[in-house]
């Protein structure tokens, strides 16, 4: 006993020793486990005396702000390190480059904004990690290829707006991903590419307006999915193909209606919540044969022949039905499974599937009571098979497969969605009684034709969507009746001209949308003189432009002009002399080999941003930006054959710069660009094309300047290259609030929704500072 008192005393001494010796003072340190605790110290940096040997570092609540590159270079071994509520604005490329072994990372409630390609390069043992709480809003491409072994990613509470395609790359082990409570509207196809073994995925909370098929198509392991609380109003066929999912949530969202084959590509399905939707009655999915649970909680069901069937084949099937009726009367609150199917009746007369007879019982008598209780929340007329909120005062007939235009919209009715039917064809007077609508939503509509007067009577029309129609030319009495028209979508059409004689009745037109029509020349008499005046953005992108007469853009308040994505041959020099105000001017992706002197003089006062990236451009005039000065802020030249660049000092106020993928010829003649680079404190990523010795390398790293003469006189062979990103901090800001939210191309969108302010995280790299490797 003796003997053990006292070499149990000399191992607590050592101990203590060794502790006192090497535990950082702000910390208490267990040397059994190897821990190390540092909470709540407020400390600005992690200690630097903490024992190598920890394997379990706690720094949670700190204030350390920045991680830099190595900040773990003194503790290989940790395994759990919890970096949680640190005040974390930015991690630094390679921070964690030394923690091979660690296998859980906590970086919750900070205040993270960017993912960098590199943040979390050399976590290659990782399971989990916890990003959760942080505002991030962009995940660059590459930033998680090396956690390999990843099995849980918590991203839930953050900003992200958009997912990339390949966002995920690399996590060959992942099963649980989190992104709830974000405010996703938009995945792109690929985004979860390569996530071949997850098997749960949390969408729920977001903003996202309609059940992204595509994306969750290639989720082949996907048992459980969480997309409740979205704002999703339909579900059409075939909306969720998962071959292998159990579990889908689809509860709190906004569905008004959704289609019996909406689950037909999901054969293993056994649990599906539609709890408090705004589903009326149900028939029963096809496709799931082993359904237990069909959840209708908090649904305002209507109780009557059409919930029959779905009644009928939840007693053969055995899926247990949780839910009650709203209505009739006699069966309000009644439990679903409780209603024996032949309690659930019609009336005689009725004959299509419309659910609106609320006000009478199944007698067709309306006892006085429910008139009572009915009135207050009764719906003003509307027509049948649409919706009508009377206090938001908007109407939808979405996607109901009308033919006709439905009449008897409520008369204060200012918003009208009636997107993805079926019309054809708009006669004279199409909207009699709609002179209220401020917003008319006709995209999907198969619409070839509008008759002359077809929106008669419209005169307080601001916003009109004809996107996504068959339209190959427009009277020119099309848009009459609808003079404050201000905003008009025609994008997606087959327009051979360009509509000019029909925008001649909207004088208040200010944006106008053509994209992705087939119109191949702007003739002189293009815009009409009512409109030159008012017109401020215009959008021609994807057309089939060869030609763009002078005279053509006569506008004084244009300020947006997108001529990209056309077969342009040269930058249309003559017609930008009648538009001294543009301000943004895209030429990207045209085929112009070779800019000439003066191109953009007649703008030169006025142009703040220049696209010109994918040109083919051979060679660019030493004289080709003659007259821009200070004014422009945007200048990218990405993707084009350039081997040397016009001299570029006289854009001192540069804040994005672009000129990555141009085999740049890298000699003396590029001091000058060089020169310019550092002067005007852009942060430049620069690479060589020639000569061959240089290539891939870094303007910003060669020496071959200490050699060039000092004088050398200006250039006649001019370089630079890659990325340019601007260094003052508010570059990203500034690119950010001008960017539109983009719209999920060929999907319907629904604009009067709160549309977040934020912009897609798209991955763009010529953003927020980068250092230089
Ligand atoms: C934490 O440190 C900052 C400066 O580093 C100081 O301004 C702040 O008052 C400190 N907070 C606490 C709670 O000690
Ligand atoms: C059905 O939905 C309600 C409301 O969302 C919920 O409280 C309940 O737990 C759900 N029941 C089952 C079995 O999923
Ligand atoms: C575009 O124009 C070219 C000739 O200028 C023509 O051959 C081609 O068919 C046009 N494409 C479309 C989509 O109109
Ligand atoms: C300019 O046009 C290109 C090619 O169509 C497009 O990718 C890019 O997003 C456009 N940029 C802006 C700012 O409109
Ligand atoms: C650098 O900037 C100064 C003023 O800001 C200007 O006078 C000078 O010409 C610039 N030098 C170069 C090489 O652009």
């Amino acid at each position: 006993m003796q003997v053990f008192s006292a070499v149990f005393l000399l191992i607590l001494t050592l101990a203590i020793t060794v502790e006192a010796k090497t535990c950082p003072r702000e910390c208490s340190c267990d040397s059994t486990k190897l821990s190390t605790v540092c909470v709540g110290k407020n400390l600005t940096e992690i200690p630097p005396t903490i024992e190598e040997i920890t394997v379990k570092l706690d720094l949670r609540n700190n204030n350390l702000q920045v991680l830099s590159r190595g900040a773990f270079l003194h503790t290989p071994y940790l395994t759990h390190l919890n970096l949680q509520r640190c005040n974390i604005i930015e991690i630094k490329e390679g921070a964690f480059r030394t923690l091979g072994r660690a296998v859980s990372l906590n970086l919750a409630h900070n205040k993270i904004e960017i993912l960098y390609q590199e943040s979390f390069d050399g976590l290659s043992s990782l399971k989990e990690l916890h990003l959760d709480h942080n505002r991030i809003e962009e995940i660059q491409p590459g930033a998680f290829t090396q956690l390999s072994f990843l099995n849980v990613l918590a991203l839930s509470h953050n900003q992200l707006v958009y997912i990339p395609n390949m966002a995920f790359q690399g996590l060959q082990n992942i099963k649980w991903l989190r992104l709830s409570h974000n405010s996703l509207n938009n995945l792109a196809p690929e985004a979860f590419a390569g996530l071949f073994t997850l098997s749960r995925l949390n969408l729920d909370h977001n903003e996202l307006q309609f059940f992204p098929t595509e994306t969750m198509t290639r989720l082949r392991e996907v048992t459980r999915l969480d997309m409740s609380h979205n704002p999703m109003i339909y579900l059409g066929e075939e909306s969720v193909s998962m071959a292998k999912l159990t579990h889908l949530y689809l509860n709190h969202m906004s569905l008004q209606d959704l289609s019996d084959k909406a689950f037909s590509q999901a054969p293993l399905l056994t649990h599906l919540d539609l709890s408090h939707n705004q589903l009326r009655y149900l028939e029963p999915p096809s496709g799931p044969k082993e359904l237990t649970s069909l959840n209708l909680t908090g649904n305002p069901i209507y109780c009557n022949c059409y919930m029959q069937p779905l009644r009928q084949w939840v007693g053969v099937s055995g899926v247990k039905l949780l839910g009650a009726c709203s209505g009739p009367p006699h069966l309000s609150d009644e439990p679903l499974q409780a209603v024996a199917p032949l309690d659930l009746r019609c009336r005689s007369r009725e004959g299509s599937p419309v659910v609106e007879e609320e006000d009478e019982d199944e007698d067709g008598r309306v006892p006085p009571t429910v008139t009572v209780t009915a009135k207050p929340k009764q719906k003003a007329k509307c027509p049948a098979n649409c919706e009508c909120d009377t206090e938001a005062q908007h109407a939808t007939c979405e996607g109901r497969g009308h033919t006709k235009i439905p009449r008897g919209f409520p008369a204060k009715t200012q918003l009208l969605d009636l997107r993805v039917n079926h019309f054809h064809y708009l006669p004279t007077n199409s909207f009699p009684g709609s002179g209220q609508v401020v917003s008319l939503h006709l995209q999907f509509c198969k619409i070839h034709e509008i008759e002359g007067g077809a929106l008669q009577g419209m005169k307080n029309l601001l916003y009109l969507y004809l996107s996504d129609n068959d339209l190959r030319s427009l009277d020119p009495k099309a848009f009459a009746g609808a003079p404050r028209l201000t905003y008009l979508h025609l994008e997606r059409n087959r327009l051979a001209q360009f509509p000019g004689s029909a925008l001649s009745l909207l004088p208040s037109l200010s944006v106008l949308h053509l994209e992705e029509n087939a119109i191949s020349k702007l003739e002189a008499s293009g815009l009409p003189s009512s409109v030159s005046s008012k017109l401020s953005e215009l959008y021609l992108s994807n057309n089939n432009l060869t030609v763009i007469a002078k005279g053509a853009l006569d506008s004084v308040s244009l300020i947006a002009l997108h001529l990209d994505s056309n077969q342009l041959t040269e930058v249309p020099t003559h017609a930008l002399l009648e538009t001294p105000n543009l301000q943004e001017f895209n030429l990207s992706r045209n085929s112009v080999h070779w800019v000439g002197p003066k191109a953009f003089q007649p703008i030169s006062q006025s142009l703040k941003r220049l696209y010109m990236d994918h040109m083919g451009m051979e060679k660019i005039s030493r004289d080709a930006l003659l007259g821009l000065g200070s004014g422009l802020q945007t200048l990218t030249m990405r993707g084009n054959q350039l081997k040397e660049l016009p001299d570029l000092s006289p854009l001192s106020n540069l804040e994005v710069v672009d000129l990555r993928d141009n085999p740049l010829q890298c000699d003396c003649s590029l001091l000058p660009l060089r020169r310019w680079m550092e002067n005007v404190s852009l942060e430049v990523a620069a690479t060589c094309g020639h000569p061959p010795d240089l290539r891939g390398q870094k303007v910003q790293d060669i020496h071959i300047f200490k050699s060039c003469p000092e004088n050398i006189s200006p250039p006649e062979k001019t370089v630079v290259d890659p990325k340019v990103v601007k260094s003052k901090p508010n570059a990203l800001k500034s690119q950010k609030v001008k960017a539109r939210p983009a719209q999920p191309r060929g999907k319907v969108v629904k604009p009067p929704r709160k549309q977040p302010q934020r912009k897609p995280g798209t991955p763009k790299i010529t953003k927020k500072k980068k250092t230089l490797k």
